[in-house]
């Protein structure tokens, strides 16, 4: 039988405590064991960025962690950037933008944006695109992600 190992952790500030077996990545013990499917799974070997969440407000590859090493810390993941039945300031820029199509890229890259606007990113194009370029998009070609988080970054400097 798989050992499991005592955690606790918050995660979109709420306290959990759990007993996972010490190979779970912290990307399955988000999506299997709390049913926070906006972290995506993709590559599954740290390149695409899909399953990015914040620990301790730096983003991370969750695919990368397991579980047992978010112990004691704190995860954010892209439910824990909406409000609740709308949409955040950043996900409505990403709508204007037309900045997603099928979206699976969406939740890693809003959770990377929104680490790069808190720590007062700039509303400056080159900026924007070196902060995600650890986020791979099939779809859209980056233009609108960068053009929406841009828009976004010019309006929290106006306010
Ligand atoms: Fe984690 Fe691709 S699924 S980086
Ligand atoms: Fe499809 Fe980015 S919108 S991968």
């Amino acid at each position: 039988m798989t050992e499991r190992l005592a955690i606790s952790l918050t995660i979109n500030g709420q306290s959990h405590g759990a007993r996972v077996p010490a190979r779970l990545t912290l990307a399955d013990f988000l999506r299997q064991e709390l049913g926070l499917t906006g972290t995506h799974l993709g590559c599954e070997h740290g390149v695409c960025g899909a399953c990015t969440v914040l620990l301790n407000g730096e983003p991370v590859r969750a695919c990368l962690m397991f579980a047992v090493q978010a112990d004691g810390q704190s995860i954010t993941t892209v439910e824990g950037l909406t409000p609740e039945g709308e949409l955040s300031s950043l996900q409505q820029r990403f709508c204007e933008h037309h900045a997603l199509q099928c979206g699976f890229c969406t939740s890693g890259m809003i959770v990377t944006a929104e680490a790069y606007l808190r720590k007062g990113g700039r509303p400056d194009p080159d900026a924007v695109r070196h902060a995600i370029s650890g986020n791979i998009c099939r779809c859209t070609g980056y233009q609108p992600i960068v053009e929406a988080i841009v828009d976004e970054a010019a309006r929290r400097g106006e306010s």
